[in-house]
């Protein structure tokens, strides 16, 4: 059997953070270590998703080429997963040469087949802009919740909305009111695979149940998919001024990163004796069970995926993550604190890949400092040491008791347990094995007690057992712990295998070490310290009726004196319209009661009157003032006195 493993293409719009890594870089390249660690013929393909609105809208918003975006981001991503150990075959860029092209290869093999037809639709368009505005570039409010709605997506309430169904839609650009204008779009006719995809589901045996249910819901349901866009960037449609619609052309990532390979690619993707995995979030578990297989039915030529491993959601500190509130954890601050292994850890052991999870800085702590250093940390150190300072070296002997072999018996049904559980996608409880054989182990340590045996022969079988038990943890440890593994294998002196070599050890140091309370304070500080700011900006938020309460009016100054007695004030009578009101003003110095004569002025009407120097003031005139002077509000066009202000 010859596997292929894929991992999502993130957006090349900003790093990877703790959701991204947890879902399906972490699970993926866990199952990928173990089986190049089984000698199997496997590869993980990964890269960026570089097309798609967001990207361009904020190449946009910066005034950057989307070219300067995706090429920053695509190393940003590549460094964050780099700095967590993720190991990749290729990682490869849709904006490429190769992308592209095989792109629109199957995009041709498709119309060839007669799965791509062209249809007129319905478009909003901006005038002002002079643009098509598809996706995320219009937004508006959202007709089942009233929440804030991005083009086809709903914030609030998370649903899908086809664009015309937004309230109030404005273009994201300038802010103007779209029109709807006719255009013609691509569509790829996946209603007409319902029958098929349905067998190819039902016949998915490693497909998880979750996906299968999901999937088959869908289906119920086959829409057409417009898979064109009036953009300029993304895959060229040949023949055509449109770009090929972000989610089409992206999973044909999987297949031209292949590529990067060489001709070894044809195998993964023509031979029938492999299996394809793709890793994902569960928010693009559509695409990849129904809207790819899919494509890959009508193009005719390819492997289907075997199973799309869909991974749970990630809250942070019991809340939703969210980049805009910066109520996230970024790869790269975590990896400056933080060693990788222990999120590697923490993110399998915190829940199964299929549940959602949380990540909490005090759960991270509690899990790596009471479980995996107590349990894993305990054993393989006090064994390692103990059989330093016996014999420098790892015992080999011939003959076992019978406890012994009970031991390493337990040892076996692990080691197969573990095989067994991380082929079906349960990295959580394949992990939760090699715990158990640590356990397992400080009873037999303790229940052994070597430190009071006398007999050299036996202690030797004691200590031969429980190193037979630390090299097993450490290589069963090497998928989700890359570094630890190889630290525990460097005091051995031992090959990544689960052979006992009888070498001589190194003097054994501290390899599972105490997360520090002040990190994780620290840590915590930061993270909270976003939604502080947060709360109290909200706090200050006043509300269209705060606002109300003020009224301001236009107000034209017909009189103006000194106040002698006091070094800011001047005395000013203004003409209200309905009534003449006399203000107390502090803009001695900056204007002399001449030139105040005749100015419009915005006045507060409605403020309290009060005695400023002995000199009653029924209202306030507005202006601004910077460091170096004090400028009164006026109107722009000559407008009545009395005028309300808005
Ligand atoms: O949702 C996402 O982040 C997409 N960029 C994933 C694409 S995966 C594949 F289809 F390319
Ligand atoms: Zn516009």
């Amino acid at each position: 059997m010859r596997y292929l493993i894929t991992t999502a293409l993130a957006y090349t719009n900003g790093p990877l953070h703790l959701g991204h890594v947890r879902s399906t870089y972490i699970p993926a390249d866990i199952l990928y270590k173990y089986l190049k660690l089984k000698g199997e013929e496997v590869i993980h393909i990964g890269g960026t998703d570089n097309h798609g609105v967001p990207i361009l809208l904020r190449a946009e918003k910066e005034k950057k080429n989307p070219e300067e975006i995706v090429e920053f981001y695509h190393k940003a991503i590549k460094e964050d997963l780099d700095s967590l150990n993720i190991g990749f075959d290729a990682f490869g860029k849709t904006h490429s040469e190769i992308h592209i092209k095989t792109a629109q290869e199957f995009f041709l093999k498709l119309l060839e087949n007669g799965y791509i037809y062209e249809k007129e639709i319905e478009q909003f368009y901006c005038e002002s802009c002079k643009k098509f505005l598809p996706d995320r570039y219009v937004e508006g409010i959202c007709p089942y919740c009233g929440g804030e709605a991005r083009g086809d997506h709903c914030e609030s309430c998370g649903r899908h909305l086809e664009p015309f169904e937004l309230k109030e839609p404005y273009c994201v650009l300038c802010g103007g009111k779209p029109v709807i204008k006719k255009t013609k779009h691509y569509f790829f006719k996946l209603s007409a695979l319902k029958k098929e995809l349905e067998e190819y589901i039902k016949n998915a045996d490693e497909m998880p149940e979750h996906v299968k249910n999901l999937a088959l819901n869908w289906i119920k349901e086959l829409k057409d998919w417009d898979v064109s866009r009036d953009i300029s960037w993304g895959v060229p449609i040949p023949n055509s001024n449109q770009v090929m619609y972000v989610w089409l052309e992206a999973p044909i990532g999987y297949i031209s990163f292949t590529k990067m390979l060489g001709d070894i690619w044809k195998k993964y993707w023509f031979d029938k004796d492999t299996k394809i995995y793709h890793f994902i979030g569960k928010d693009i578990t559509v695409h990849h069970a129904v809207f790819w297989p899919g494509m890959l039915i009508a193009h005719g030529s390819y492997n289907l995926p075997t199973a799309v491993v869909s991974g749970g959601y990630l809250t942070l500190e019991g809340k939703k993550m969210s980049t805009s509130k910066n109520w996230v954890i970024w790869i790269k601050d975590f990896v400056k604190e933080f060693e990788p292994d222990y999120l590697r850890y923490y993110l399998i052991m915190a829940a199964p890949l299929f549940k959602d999870c949380d990540f909490s800085f005090d759960d991270f702590k509690a899990k790596i400092n009471n479980e995996l250093i107590n349990i894993i940390g305990n054993f393989t150190h006090r064994v390692l040491t103990f059989t330093y300072r016996k014999f420098k070296k790892i015992p080999i002997v011939n003959n076992l008791e019978k406890e012994d072999k009970e031991f390493l018996n337990y040892i076996d049904n692990k080691i197969k347990e573990y095989d067994k559980l991380i082929r079906e996608f349960k990295f959580r409880d394949a992990l939760v094995s090699v715990l158990h054989i640590a356990i397992e182990g400080n009873s037999y340590f303790q229940k052994m007690e070597p430190w009071n045996i006398k007999d050299e022969e036996r202690l030797k079988q004691i200590l031969y057992t429980c190193c037979r038990a630390v090299k097993t943890i450490s290589y069963l440890l090497y998928p989700y712990m890359p570094k630890k593994s190889e630290g525990l294998l460097n005091i051995m002196n031992e090959k990544l295998d689960l052979e006992l070599r009888g070498n001589k050890l190194n003097k054994p140091k501290i390899i599972f070490k105490k997360i520090d309370d002040e990190k994780i304070e620290k840590m915590k500080n930061n993270l909270y310290k976003n939604i502080k700011k947060d709360e109290e900006e909200i706090m200050n938020q006043i509300t269209i009726d705060d606002l109300a309460k003020i009224e301001l009016k236009v107000g034209k100054i017909i009189n103006a004196e000194d106040i002698p007695k006091s070094k800011k004030l001047l005395k000013v009578i203004v003409d209200l319209g309905e009534e003449k009101r006399q203000i107390v003003a502090g803009i001695k110095g900056y204007y002399s009661p001449e030139e105040l004569i005749g100015k419009k002025v915005i006045v507060v009407t409605n403020l309290k009157p009060a005695k400023l120097c002995g000199v009653l003031s029924e209202g306030m005139i507005l202006a601004a003032e910077d460091e170096n002077t004090v400028s009164l509000l006026t109107v722009d066009k000559d407008v009545k006195e009395g005028s309300k202000v808005r």
